[in-house]
């Protein structure tokens, strides 16, 4: 961290100064301009070196986001890490700084320690460094967003099959995608009755064959609590009847997949608030970025403890999408998955029912499952003591260069 070079750029002199005294105190050789203007000469100049840009948004000569574009055309600071340091907090306006080419924000009261955290994540992200690796203990991991079609039931029926090939286990996939649920469509198996039958019980005298009789059983180990046969009978799954369902399903699988589709309904939410980890599955474009963002506010209004939530930057399109680093930003800096684009690979698993984890495991994006599989589950299995490492268990392992 020493001694790297920060550029700070504001026309109050007030934050000037008390971020200069901040920065300094933390270690970093810091150069404090108030003008843009100069600063975008400053930057022209080979001789001066920064490894890190700050600068505000609102300054009379010229506008952050300017500043931000005229110097991505300076060829030589074209990557240089740059935040923006703005009383603004709304999504609109990170996005707008996000297009501009800025990396990161931060906000004009942000504390010595906060400043601290974000600048050197900032600066360890950008010299390439791999970002947090996640392990968890996690037993129920629940994959949702709040919009369709990116990639929610693909990564659920994939990470499902990955555990179970993995660990070689079965494994509980739950599709509440109450509305419309296609865990079943994509594994090629049809559900001959859905929980909805269990309408006619309640907690007290439902028995566990009632259950274990609608799952269904799938050869890549797992068993599948289907969804509803129609929207029109989403609403019969009840809050009720996930209270019914939910203690089987912890107790007889060592881990439960559950697809909860892309509506907040009410047992959705119930779902959300047991779950040990939420995949919240992302697209690489404004729109969906958007909804992550309001899933992210809303859990957080709920209390939801946003540790356990995880965004999966599924890029399901091809072009034109944002690149990772700054959307890592808007989702809060958390650590995240990413799973890379594979149109062929994810449209021939739908049409054959074969996912691309059980015909292409070490493809790109299915290698990209199985390595998140592995990362959601290690702390957990580290103790299980196995009589055969599986071929899968094998590969990841090697590609982590873990021992085994
Ligand atoms: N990484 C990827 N690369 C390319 N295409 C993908 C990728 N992930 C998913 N897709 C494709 O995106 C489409 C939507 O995927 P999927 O059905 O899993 O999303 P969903 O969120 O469950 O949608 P819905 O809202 O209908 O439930 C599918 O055609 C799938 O093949
Ligand atoms: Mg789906």
């Amino acid at each position: 961290m020493a001694n790297e070079h920060i550029l700070l750029v504001d026309d109050s002199e007030i934050i000037l100064f008390k971020l200069k005294a901040a920065l300094t105190r933390l270690g970093y050789v810091v150069t404090a301009l108030s003008n843009p203007l100069v600063a975008l000469d400053w930057l022209k100049a080979t001789e001066n070196n920064a490894d890190l840009i700050i600068s505000d948004v609102n300054m009379p000569e010229m506008i952050g986001f300017e500043f931000v574009r005229a110097l991505r055309l300076i060829p030589a600071r074209a990557h240089t890490p740059v935040m923006m340091l703005t009383s603004k907090t709304e999504i609109e306006d990170k996005i707008a700084g996000l297009q501009a080419g800025a990396d990161d924000y931060l906000g004009k009261n942000v504390t010595a320690t906060e400043l601290n955290l974000r600048v050197s994540a900032l600066l360890s992200r950008s010299k390439g460094s791999e970002g947090t690796l996640i392990e968890t203990g996690a037993k129920t991991i629940t994959v949702f967003s709040l919009r369709g079609g990116v990639g929610t039931t693909s990564i659920s029926v994939n990470l499902a099959i990955s555990l179970a090939q993995l660990w070689d286990i079965d494994v509980g996939l739950w599709d509440m995608n109450l509305n419309s649920g296609h865990c079943g469509l994509f594994l090629n198996i049809k559900a001959k009755q859905t929980p909805v039958v269990l309408n006619k019980f309640s907690d007290a005298n439902i028995e566990e064959h009632l259950i274990a009789e609608l799952l269904l059983k799938h050869d890549a180990g797992i068993k599948l609590m289907p969804a509803p046969d129609s929207a029109a009978e989403a609403e019969l799954v009840t809050p009720a009847t996930v209270d019914m369902i939910w203690p089987y399903m912890q107790s007889h699988f060592p881990y439960l997949v559950i697809d909860a589709g892309n509506h907040l309904t009410e047992p959705v939410l119930n779902i959300l608030e047991r779950s040990d980890i939420i995949l919240l599955a992302v697209s690489p474009e404004l729109a969906s970025i958007k909804s992550a963002c309001d899933a992210l506010d809303i859990f957080d209004r709920m209390g939801l403890d946003l540790e356990k939530v995880v965004p999966v930057i599924n890029n399901t399109i091809a072009e034109n999408h944002l690149p990772t680093t700054k959307i890592i930003p808007v989702l809060r800096n958390r650590p995240i998955f990413e799973i890379p684009y594979d149109c062929a690979g994810f449209v021939q698993a739908i049409l054959t029912g074969k996912p691309l984890v059980t015909t292409a495991p070490k493809s790109e994006a299915g290698m990209a499952i199985v390595t998140m599989a592995y990362r959601l589950s290690t702390k957990s299995m580290s103790g299980v003591k196995k009589a055969r490492v599986s071929p899968l268990l094998e590969t990841v392992r090697k590609k982590l260069g873990v021992a085994s």
